[in-house]
Parts: C-alpha cells; sequence; structure tokens
C-alpha cells in the first residue's frame, strides 16, 4: 500500500522516536508499506516518520542507481533501532534531497564513514561500517530517526535563499506526483 508521505513543517518529522519491539504489529506489512511509498516517490531511502510514525525504522534501496554503478545492485536493507556509533573520515560536501522537501537539493557536508548497529527485517543484529555514498545515504535516513532534516545542515546564506521555498512546503504548496501530507491543506 502506498502511504502519503508527510511533507517539511510537519510535527512528526520532528517528533522523539521511538525504539522497535519484535512484537510491533504488522512490522512485515509496514516495511513492505515503506518500500512501495519509496519507488512510487522515486526515492532511494524512506523513514518511518515520513510516513508519520515517530519510530526507529528506515529503509534503503539503492537497486536504481545500478544501472550507472554496479556496485549498488542489490543493496536493499531494512534498519531497525539504528545507532551510529561512530562517525569518521574526510568531510565531504555533496547535493541532497529529501522526499519530504520535494523541489530543494542542497549540498550537506557529512563525514565520509560510518559504523552502525542495527537489526535488520529479522531482528537479526547488526554491526557494519559504510563508506561514501552508502554511508550517507544512511546518515542522511539516520537523521530523520533524529527529528533531523538535511536543511538544517546548509550554511545560513543557503538557508536564506531556499526560505521561500520551505515556507510554500509548510503551505503545503507542493508540486509532487507523488501522494503527500503537509501541516496545512
Ligand atoms: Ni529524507
Amino acid at each position: 500500500m502506498i502511504l502519503p508521505i508527510y511533507i517539511y513543517g510537519h510535527p512528526v518529522l520532528r517528533e522523539e522516536t521511538k525504539e522497535i519491539a519484535p512484537e510491533y504489529p504488522d512490522l512485515k506489512q509496514l516495511i513492505e508499506n515503506m518500500f512501495e511509498t519509496m519507488y512510487n516517490a522515486e526515492g532511494i531511502g524512506l523513514a518511518a516518520p515520513q510516513i508519520g510514525l515517530p519510530v526507529r525504522l528506515f529503509v534503503i534501496d539503492l537497486e536504481p542507481l545500478a544501472e550507472d554503478e554496479p556496485k549498488y545492485a542489490g543493496f536493499r536493507k531494512v534498519f531497525i533501532n539504528a545507532k551510529i556509533v561512530e562517525e569518521f573520515g574526510n568531510e565531504v560536501k555533496m547535493n541532497e534531497g529529501c522526499l519530504s522537501i520535494p523541489g530543494i537539493s542542497e549540498s550537506v557536508e557529512r563525514n565520509s564513514s560510518i559504523r552502525i548497529q542495527y537489526m535488520d527485517e529479522n531482528f537479526v543484529p547488526h554491526e557494519e561500517e559504510y563508506t561514501d555514498f552508502f554511508a550517507r545515504c544512511i546518515q542522511h535516513e539516520y537523521d530523520h530517526i533524529e527529528g533531523i532534516l538535511f536543511v538544517d545542515k546548509i550554511t545560513p546564506i543557503r538557508k536564506q535563499l531556499i526560505k521561500s521555498k520551505l515556507s510554500n512546503l509548510i503551505k503545503g504548496r507542493t508540486n509532487c506526483h507523488y501522494k503527500v501530507r503537509a501541516v496545512k491543506k
């Protein structure tokens, strides 16, 4: 089932998130719905707050990038109760976008590498290291479950320059091909 994606300005994107227990109701269905919602919106990552649920869950699928970059093939992952335990490596700037902030893309500086602990969809624990674009995607989604959005991390000048675009999103003025839920209609 395709779910509406909550747009910048909605308070759920800033809410404190709760951990997920193995008996969380209909978790498999929820994860499936998140992938379906993400594919429909042509995204490569989606976090639960973006569909209105303040819980520590996000999904990533880099397969759409595999045509140009074979290393992304088959990278389809579910992260439950994730915790980034270390960020390291060079600080790298790269443009990011977000399904909750349609029409805006800005340069964000992040460390190139992370170490993360999480559980997969079967509640098997993992501790892994990621670098470069893999790390960046995880950092972006992880920020969502911490109530952080990429526009929080841009320079004050850039923030000023996109101010009116952001206020349009808050007012519900979006132009998306996917279903959204804005704070005001
Ligand atoms: Ni995002």
